[in-house]
């Protein structure tokens, strides 16, 4: 509640506000037919922007109901058709569909236990995308939560069988953020 409470009141006093996509999402997307995707704490929806911009139907999930405000209006002032949803993630209020879509993305949001419903929403074929905080002791990083940080290695393991197309881990290629990151996109095998 308290984490919830927080992002609202960050979204609320604009932080966030003009983000620009991660490089890799921009990048993976630019490759891929467009399809069905889901934006795992989408906060504002810089992602789910850009994968609708592109053509794909997008769903977006976030705990903050202020984030996902702002998030329906940007869609509407862009005339852009989005699904949204307001749940936590962390009390199962949102069910990940199984075989239910083509791309799943999952940036900046560290749920260890989500892994098998996101693993079992990508279609077979289907792709996610990545992108987590590491645990990090370099002195410009503030301090966080271990609990909502990956080890290093720790993000392939919940892939595992998957085709690995990109593995990262290290500094952030995305202006928003300091702290080291793990990345990930990953391809469901097929049979
Ligand atoms: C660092 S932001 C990332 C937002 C977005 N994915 C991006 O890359 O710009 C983390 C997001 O997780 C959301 N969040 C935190 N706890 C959550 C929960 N239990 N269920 C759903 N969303 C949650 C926050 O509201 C916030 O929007």
């Amino acid at each position: 509640m308290t984490e919830k409470l927080s992002w609202d009141q960050r979204y609320r006093s604009g932080e966030h506000l003009l983000d620009q996509p991660a490089p890799l999402i921009a990048g993976v997307a630019d490759g891929l037919i467009p399809a069905r995707a889901l934006d795992l704490a989408s906060g504002t929806g810089r992602h789910t922007l850009l994968l609708a911009a592109r053509g794909w139907q997008v769903t977006a999930v976030d705990a903050s109901r202020a984030a996902i405000g702002i998030l329906e209006k940007r869609a509407r002032d862009l005339n852009m058709p989005v699904e949204v949803c307001v749940a936590d993630l962390e009390k199962h209020e949102f069910e990940i569909e199984p075989d239910g879509f083509d791309l799943i993305c999952d940036c900046y949001y560290l749920q260890s236990d989500l892994f098998p419903a996101i693993c079992a929403g990508v279609r077979p074929g289907g792709l996610i995308i990545a992108i987590i905080h590491m645990l990090d002791d370099s002195a410009d990083v503030k301090p966080m939560n271990p609990a909502y940080l990956l080890r290093s290695g720790e993000l392939a393991g919940f892939f595992a069988g998957w085709r690995i197309l990109h593995a990262r881990e290290g500094k952030p290629v995305d202006a928003l953020h300091k702290r080291a990151v793990a990345e990930i996109v990953a391809q469901r095998p097929i049979a």
